[in-house]
């Protein structure tokens, strides 16, 4: 969590900056500060709050015209969120500001180390100390001061510092929290992520674990740990610079919301030839492996575990092989049961997060054959996968995934499709049959997308409600998972998804008069019990709201209000049913008055433990 920023070059870095930082305001944003050198002294400027917040400050304090600064915004891990907690953070002796992104595990041992030796500090943050301990080793040369104190940093970070003495350069390195360089003419860049300097440069490489960067106005060098030079091969960046703009929309959700048909149509149609064939383009597991392959395991955080539920159940229908969806901060610490005849399926949008880095780590020390489902192209998950399935979903910016969500899920049936062709599992005619259902999916979302009134006239009934409970089983279940997520992280209303078999072994003494339930009903073959589950929560005077088929005509006997996805096959509901709870949450959230992009306490990408 957390975004940091760097500038370098021959314009006032100021206004750089806090542009740079509202674009990475998704990672965190509970104080942000910026750090400016010139004339051999450094300024910090940084308030609890708001990019807007920093922004009127600075407008009020500074006029200035440094061209080389760093900057944070934070998502607070140690220490609350104040003023003095905020970053940059600058010695005490005034020589070195640091903005940190991660988490340095063995803070206070270092502050001990350092306090032995007459340095003080006044935050409660784990970052401080890098600021303090590369001051203790600095004596003119900065790289080696930070190379030195970086040997004693247990933890993850991504660094960028700034020394009093070298007005002119910016250092940046990094361990397990992701860092990008941009290269511009005459001017230089670092973020946490491409969008903060896309206005800028389009040219940008990631820094590699624990590189080190010197960046000038006009030189970028990269040294390994051993302290040689080496290059990075520069990617230009095609993205149209709006895909990473509101184009209009209130918010990013309703946005990356309605971006989804396009988002599903470019993961799925550059993977089906003419004849219908899928190619994946796997270059290091071959068929014969998919084909030896004797279970799955898959392995994600938040949304992207809530994909791997939905595809568990689809992969074991296809496949007839054990598959398991597993958390990843509870699969990288459970000691799973992996071998090389284990497919892991990591699934991350970001490919950053640390718990789901870690799972994966841990997987291939247990010799599993990995492949990863991810949206940023080259991050740390997909580099270190075997093989990298690309989601081509675009920039996703709102905390609360929607597209990067459907496209992952459409990622993982096509995988799971490919492997079934390949093992003999499901017939040639079922193969075109569900490839066909695939390329449909963008145009039936297009249709849901198309009404979204009966959807704001249901928000804005229940949008004052305090509980919602959502029920389904098989697949519906899994859906619910995300359906109540999705409510829950932008609304803020207390929400709970429920296996509907379940019901009657506790949550059901929850339900009471007016209480709000959301029953998912589209899986054909427990339609019937799924209605005796609506009728007992009616008859506890529960409101319902049922999802249901377009042709399903007896639900709408027992349910206070009806939603119909479109007539579609079982393996496109389950991408259909996820869109109408999507908007839901997003109107209630909207009606609410809620901070849709940047819900409390949440971050989009999650790079400490
Ligand atoms: C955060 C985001 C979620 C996301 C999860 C996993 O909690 O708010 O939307 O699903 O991280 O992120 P990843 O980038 O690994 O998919």
């Amino acid at each position: 969590m957390c975004g940091i920023v760097g500038y370098v070059g021959d314009k006032k870095a100021t206004p750089i900056l806090l542009n740079a930082l509202e674009k990475l305001e998704y990672r965190g944003y509970d104080s942000a500060g910026i750090a400016l050198v010139s004339e051999n002294s450094i300024a910090i400027h940084k308030t609890r709050g708001r990019i807007a917040d920093l922004r009127c400050i600075i407008e009020r304090d500074l006029v200035d015209d440094c061209t080389v600064g760093i900057g944070h915004t934070r998502w607070a891990t140690h220490g609350e969120p104040s003023d003095v907690n905020s970053h940059p953070h600058l010695s005490k002796s005034g020589r070195v500001a640091v903005v940190h992104n991660g988490i340095i595990e063995n803070y206070i041992e270092l502050k001990h180390h350092l306090e032995s030796r007459g340095h003080s500090f006044s935050t409660e943050t784990d970052s401080e100390v890098v600021s303090e301990l590369i001051d203790y080793f600095y004596n003119g040369d900065p790289v080696s001061a930070v190379r030195e104190a970086e040997t004693m940093l247990k933890g993850s970070y991504a660094l960028g510092i700034i020394f009093a003495d070298f007005p002119e350069q910016l250092i940046a390195l990094r361990k397990d929290s992701p860092l990008i360089i941009g290269v511009g003419n005459g001017e230089n860049f670092i973020a946490s992520d491409i969008p903060a300097i896309l206005k800028h440069t389009r040219n940008v490489f990631r820094l590699g674990e624990r590189e080190l960067v010197v960046l000038t106005a006009k030189r970028v060098n990269v040294f390994n740990t051993y302290g040689e030079r080496i290059e990075h091969q520069i990617t230009h960046i095609d993205w149209d610079a709006a895909a990473a703009e509101k184009g209009g929309y209130a918010h990013f959700m309703i946005k990356e919301i309605m971006e989804q048909p396009d988002a599903v149509a470019k993961t799925v149609a550059p993977r089906i030839d003419e004849c219908g064939n899928i190619e994946l383009g796997f270059k290091n597991i071959t068929d014969d492996d998919l084909r030896s392959i004797n279970s799955i395991k898959i392995t994600a955080c938040g949304s992207a575990y809530h994909v791997g539920v939905v595809a568990k159940y689809f992969l074991k229908n296809m496949l007839g092989i054990s598959v398991e969806a597993e958390l990843a901060s509870e699969f990288r610490y459970c000691d799973p049961i992996v071998d090389d005849k284990t497919l892991v399926i990591v699934i991350s949008q970001s490919g950053e997060t640390l718990d789901t880095l870690y799972a994966l780590r841990e997987a291939k020390n247990k010799g599993g054959r990995v492949v990863s489902v991810v949206n940023v192209v080259a991050s740390a998950i997909a580099n270190e996968s075997e093989e990298v399935l690309y989601t081509w979903a675009g920039p996703e910016i709102s905390v609360a995934t929607t597209k990067a969500y459907s496209t992952q899920l459409v990622l993982v049936e096509l995988l799971g499709i490919y492997m079934a062709k390949l093992r003999g599992s499901i017939s040639s005619e079922k193969v075109c049959e569900l490839v066909g259902s695939l390329q449909r999916i963008p145009s039936n979302i297009a249709l849901e997308l198309r009404d979204v009134q009966s959807i704001q006239y249901i928000a804005s009934l229940y949008f004052n409600c305090q509980d919602v409970f959502f029920l389904g089983r098989n697949i519906d279940y899994a859906l619910s998972l995300e359906a109540s997520l999705k409510l829950k992280e932008i609304s803020y209303i207390h929400s709970e998804a429920y296996a509907a078999g379940e019901l009657k072994h506790g949550t059901i003494s929850l339900i009471e008069e007016g209480t709000v339930v959301i029953a998912l009903c589209t899986y054909r073959p427990l339609l019937e019990k799924m209605i005796s589950n609506i009728k007992e929560v009616k008859a506890r005077g529960a409101k319902v709201i049922a999802l249901v088929n377009a042709d399903d005509d007896q639900t709408q006997n027992v349910a206070d209000h009806i939603i119909r996805i479109p007539a579609c096959s079982e393996i496109e509901a389950s991408s259909l049913a996820i869109v109408p709870l999507q908007l839901l949450a997003y109107y209630i959230a909207s009606l609410r008055g809620c901070d849709i992009d940047k819900p409390r306490n949440l971050a989009k990408s999650v790079t400490v433990e």
